[in-house]
């Protein structure tokens, strides 16, 4: 078939590809599409393709090297590919270390996204952007569950700065007529998950500590911060899906992903000991708190893991998104806990 404008594959660009969210986004597209997939990844000194070395040797998937923090590069990659979707998946995504580099996080969350937006509104005004935002927006909330209509009251600098980002979106939309939304998207997990977050941290550990226990060696306890925050965690598969049917909206919409449950820490903590059979209980009480079993520490409060600033609760109300998107997520906690426990177990 000769190929006219017509049928030529559409362009995803996707940053953040190497990161949880932008390799399965790249996984779900070349699935689902016949798109030619764009993912953008800033140089690094060591190898960090983990969540897309199955996908190297795809011919639809294209790496090009690109960085939030330069311009330059995000205006060359848009005015060269023209791309149909631009998905900004890239952050600086760890809440805890937005208090360490809070200048680096404004940089890429917030003026990042001014980087594409403006290199969208030069070369491809007809591409359709989205942003990631994050309940961190939502930070020390009002009420429960949180809606769209939610006012923003971020609590760490990188809820500051997804903020910031969710109002430049919606200036360049207006003034642009852009299609260019930012989610609202809480917590979500999967073996992919970075692993200073803490349900990652959570199931590697203690598949560390099952693996010593089994094996009858020494090991040091998990050690956590504010155990009693509660977060509504889904699965990320779910969540790119959902990312997918916002950006194919007629008009330009932004909705709430979330999963309408609310957990603690020491919930998902207890979950994960449960599904590998370890019957221990908790002593003590706030930074004495330890989870104990056959008489040893499994688990111990460190308070340099306190936040200088919590968010102490986030559960969000998808229904808007049910409503008009149809979209409906399909993997429970518990499912949720149990794949990244179970790879974890495998790969440790
Ligand atoms: P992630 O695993 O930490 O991935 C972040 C990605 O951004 C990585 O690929 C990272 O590249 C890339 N990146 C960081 N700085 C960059 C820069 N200056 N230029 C280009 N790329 C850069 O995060 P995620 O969990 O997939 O989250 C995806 C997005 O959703 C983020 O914007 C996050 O803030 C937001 N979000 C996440 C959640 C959640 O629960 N997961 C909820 C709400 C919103 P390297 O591999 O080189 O570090
Ligand atoms: N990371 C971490 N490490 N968190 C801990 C620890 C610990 O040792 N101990 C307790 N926590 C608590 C944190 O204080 C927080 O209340 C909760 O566990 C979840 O922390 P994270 O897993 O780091 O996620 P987050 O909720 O701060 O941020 C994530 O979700 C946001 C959406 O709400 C990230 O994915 C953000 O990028 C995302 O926007």
């Amino acid at each position: 078939m000769k190929m006219t404008m017509k049928n030529m594959p559409k362009k995803v660009v996707i940053t953040g590809v190497t990161g949880q969210d932008g390799s399965y986004m790249a996984d779900y597209l070349l699935e689902k599409t016949n798109y030619d997939i764009y993912g953008i990844i800033r140089r690094a000194s060591t190898n960090n393709h983990n969540n897309i070395k199955h996908l190297l040797n795809n011919s639809r998937f294209k790496i090009i090297t690109g960085d939030l923090a330069d311009s330059q590069s995000i205006d060359n990659i848009v005015r060269e590919i023209i791309p149909d979707y631009f998905i900004n998946l890239a952050a600086q995504s760890f809440v805890g270390a937005s208090w360490q580099i809070p200048e680096q996080t404004f940089d890429i969350d917030a003026v990042g996204v001014i980087r594409c937006l403006e290199a969208i509104r030069k070369h491809a005004p007809n591409c359709r952007f989205y942003n990631a935002g994050s309940s961190e927006e939502l930070g020390n909330v009002d009420y429960s569950p949180q809606d769209e209509n939610h006012p923003l009251k971020p609590r760490s600098p990188y809820g500051a700065a997804k903020a910031a980002a969710r109002h430049i979106v919606k200036v360049y939309r207006e003034s642009y007529n852009l299609f260019a939304i930012q989610g609202l998207l809480y917590n979500h997990e999967s073996p992919r998950r970075g692993e200073e977050f803490v349900t990652k941290k959570i199931t590697k550990k203690i598949a560390k500590i099952n693996k010593s226990l089994n094996y009858k060696e020494e090991f040091e306890p998990l050690e956590l911060g504010n155990i009693y925050a509660k977060r509504d965690w889904s699965h990320a598969k779910d969540f790119v899906r959902g990312i997918w049917m916002m950006l194919n909206q007629d008009k330009p919409m932004e909705y709430i992903l979330a999963s309408g449950k609310t957990h603690t820490v020491k919930e998902f903590i207890e979950k994960t000991f449960k599904a590998i059979d370890i019957q221990g209980s908790w002593i003590g009480d706030d930074i004495n708190e330890k989870f104990i079993y056959n008489n040893k520490i499994l688990v111990q409060i460190n308070p340099s893991f306190y936040r200088p600033a919590e968010v102490d609760l986030l559960l969000g109300d998808w229904g808007k998104a049910k409503k008009e998107l149809g979209w409906v997520p399909e993997i429970s906690f518990d499912n949720l806990i149990q794949e990244m426990i179970s790879f974890d177990m495998k790969n440790i």
